[in-house]
């Protein structure tokens, strides 16, 4: 009782807070914009379905400690709602349960006063109908109770289940218990891709579909709309701030660590959340790894230095990446596998126009001046010759996700894509040892639009002069000294 009095207490007081808090970012996405892409999926159902979209797991990182939690996109895109264990269901037409009819319904974390004390606010059932718009929303442990027959439907759609959510908290209404609450109701173990292959002897009849949701989602999250592509510029634009001012602040003692730092203190400086994905930042032979994270290397000393990262704000992540010498001037073999990127990436950016290709045309473009340059430079011994110095495609979309969802068809109209050559040459290659350890990305986020390609990420030079030239001034952050350390 005593307890229960408490709780009521606390409840009120963090309530309240949640109402009284101000200074909040004003650009989010709004729940019309959310609405409006739950119609649009609606629109783009089969006859007769229901789509059911499940909120990303919690991951453990240690102990009690687990990491940040990030939405699943298609759940962030539908709903707009942040937490975690959590369902949303979206009919293709009107079903009615006595009175109600609905056509949308999302089951959410229930509001608990002592884990909020602990883990920060939750919306719950009232917060999300009226901050998201959602006129039929329920806790999550009424899942179980849901008014909705499944058999009754001619595709019962979602994306496939890796089996790798933890029951971790053991209560009823955890991500865990939902789905397993949902296999149940809609006999998921009979589907034939839930059965080992070697007991796949007769053709299951069901109506689950774990295809076509996905093409669904890639169809509508493709195409940017006006509201995303505010965020996505700024995402963009603020990346690019991040790379200026390293190009500035750059000098050979610096670490890789210290940069990647550097940049993400510029972003926090203008309110983003999270890095897209982690921060790449690999001084000479390190640049070579596509996706180095360790950022480990003491210093960068006479190498050049790869920096690809992105500013994610507000769910939408940029993706951008410069290459520069740590000591502000490019050597002679630095700069002619610099100037073959930067040229292979002018001729991609090119192409990145309606009804272009990303693997044919864009990917094509700069991949035949990629392999001319090394040629012509003694790298490989033919034009022709296979080879792994450009390891990696040309584009992607970005947007929610970093390698965003997409039907990877021809380009449109508001699409965005990443035009990212590269050229790599780890210590060791079978080329002359004067090339060992030069490696070189140079990534843009280009929009395609009626008028032609739009470069995002810009405002960052991309020409070796250029960069050069950024790289005489002083940043502010060269006068940022701290007491030496035992
Ligand atoms: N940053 C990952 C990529 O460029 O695709
Ligand atoms: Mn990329
Ligand atoms: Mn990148």
């Amino acid at each position: 009782m005593k307890n229960n009095i408490i709780f009521s207490v606390l409840f009120c007081l963090i309530a309240n807070l949640g109402f009284s808090q101000t200074d909040l970012p004003t650009d989010y996405l709004s729940s019309d914009f959310h609405k409006d892409r739950r119609e649009s999926l609606r629109k783009s159902m089969p006859e007769n379905s229901v789509a059911i979209i499940f909120a990303n797991p919690v991951r453990n990182r240690a102990n009690d400690v687990d990491y940040i939690y990030h939405q699943d996109p298609n759940f962030q895109y539908l709903t707009g709602y942040k937490e975690p264990n959590s369902v949303l269901l979206i009919f293709s037409e009107d079903q009615v349960n006595g009175d109600n009819n609905f056509n949308e319904l999302i089951y959410v974390q229930k509001r608990d006063a002592s884990k909020e004390m602990w883990y920060g606010r939750r919306l719950g059932v009232d917060g999300v109908s009226q901050k998201l718009g959602f006129s039929d929303v329920y806790n999550g442990e009424d899942f179980k109770n849901i008014p909705v027959d499944f058999s009754k439907f001619d595709k019962v759609m979602f994306k496939n289940f890796r089996n790798d959510v933890r029951d971790s908290k053991r209560n009823d209404a955890d991500l865990y218990s939902l789905i397993e609450q949902f296999k149940t109701k809609v006999s998921y173990e009979s589907i034939p891709s839930a059965i080992p292959a070697d007991e796949k002897i007769v053709e299951v009849e069901t109506n689950i579909d774990v295809k076509t949701l996905t093409t669904l989602m890639a169809s509508l999250r493709e195409i940017k709309t006006k509201d995303e592509l505010v965020l996505l510029k700024k995402a963009c634009e603020i990346s690019a701030v991040g790379q200026i001012e390293m190009m500035k602040a750059m000098t050979p003692a610096m670490s890789e660590a210290e940069i990647q730092g550097i940049h993400e203190f510029v972003y926090k400086k203008y309110g983003v959340e999270y890095e897209g994905y982690p921060s790449i930042v690999g001084a000479g032979n390190n640049g070579c790894v596509l996706h180095y994270i360790d950022n480990s290397k003491m210093s960068a000393g006479k190498e050049m230095v790869l920096m690809d990262l992105g500013a994610e704000y507000h769910g939408y992540t940029a993706d951008v990446t410069r290459t520069i010498p740590a000591n502000g001037k490019f050597n002679t073999e630095q700069r002619a596998i610099y100037d073959l990127v930067y040229a292979a990436q002018e001729a991609g950016i090119a192409k990145t126009v309606i009804g272009s290709h990303m693997r044919k045309d864009i990917d094509k473009a700069g991949r035949d001046i990629i392999n001319q340059g090394l040629f012509d430079l003694g790298i490989i011994e033919s034009v022709d010759q296979k080879h792994l110095y450009f390891p990696h495609g040309t584009s992607h979309h970005i947007g929610l996700d970093v390698h965003d969802l997409s039907n990877r068809g021809l380009l449109q109209e508001n699409m965005i894509i990443t035009v990212e050559p590269g050229i790599y040459i780890p210590e060791g290659s079978d080329c002359d040892e004067k090339w060992w350890g030069i490696a070189v990305r140079i990534e843009d986020c280009i929009l395609v639009t009626k008028d032609g390609p739009v470069n995002f990420s810009g405002m960052a030079p991309r020409k070796a002069s250029e960069i050069e030239e950024v790289m005489k001034e002083q940043s502010i952050l060269n006068a940022f000294s701290l007491p030496v350390l035992d």
